[in-house]
């Protein structure tokens, strides 16, 4: 992808505290940072019934993120915070089920200056594929028409296109970091040949990436199903966020409300 594309996809959010600029902002560019509620739940919860409002269905319970969020990825634990969090969706584990918004609250930023966040506009990035060459447009096409197999491993299969198409014209992205070719899939060499592509695509997109910090009390707030985000490394393991899942009438699947913000809380059988 051209530079001047980068600066197309890569999403650094306006900084904006006005509800109704706030929820504008969400839905035009997918991502709005909050100064001040981000420090403690309570007003990170406050903010997004101030935004959302009626469209609530469940706020998840929060979880602090440390090198990874809450209990999902316990294996990042001891030097997580020394590797780069790849681009992905939260609560890919949850299927259908994922919420569609979700809020980081800073509490406290790397002091090393580390940690930096960045965002990627999923719509944005498709729609210049689809407008592309022919090896873009059929990984487009791709992204939006072939059942993958995207299971965490020890967690319920999980098995859909990468870009679900909603009604009224919306496309909900999903970014496992765990893909495979279904295991019903007429041409796997094909799904992974395309598979290669895709994260190949998201990979040299975490490298280049506009960056941004977030700052105590800054609560960065993500439409879910469209952005995706990651972060760079860090020194200092006081670094503390909170995180909350919100699922809205905008969810994929809006009746599939959780109560918490961390797939590893809840038993999917
Ligand atoms: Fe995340």
């Amino acid at each position: 992808m051209a530079d001047n594309d980068l600066v197309a996809v890569g999403t650094v959010p306006e900084r904006l505290d006005d509800p109704v600029a706030v929820r504008r902002a969400l839905r035009t560019t997918g991502a709005v940072v909050v100064p001040g509620p981000g420090s403690a739940p309570d007003p990170m919860t406050a903010l997004v019934r101030s935004v959302l409002g009626d469209e609530i269905r469940s706020i998840g319970d929060h979880v602090p993120v440390r090198a990874a969020g809450g209990r999902d990825r316990p294996d990042l634990d001891a030097d997580g915070h020394t590797l780069t969090t790849p681009l992905h969706s939260d609560g890919f584990s949850l299927a259908e089920g994922a919420p569609d918004v979700l809020v980081l609250g800073c509490v406290h930023p790397a002091a090393d200056g580390g940690g930096a966040s960045f965002l990627v506009d999923l719509d944005a990035v498709v729609g210049r594929l689809a407008a592309g060459d022919d090896a873009d447009r059929e990984l487009a096409t791709f992204l939006l028409d072939t059942d993958v197999d995207q299971t965490e491993p020890g967690r319920p299969t999980v098995i859909g296109p990468i870009g679900r198409r909603l009604d009224g014209d919306r496309t909900a992205w999903t970014r496992s970091i765990f893909l495979q070719p279904a295991p019903d899939d007429p041409d796997p060499a094909r799904t992974r040949r395309l598979l290669d592509r895709w994260e190949g695509l998201l990979a040299d997109l975490t490298d280049r990436l506009p960056r941004f910090h977030l700052g105590a009390g800054d609560a960065l707030v993500v439409d879910n199903t469209r952005l995706l985000h990651g972060r760079d490394p860090y020194e200092d393991r006081d670094r503390l966020l909170w995180r909350l899942w919100v699922w809205t009438d905008r969810a994929v699947r809006p009746d599939t409300a959780y109560a918490v913000s961390d797939a590893s809380m809840l038993d999917l059988g």
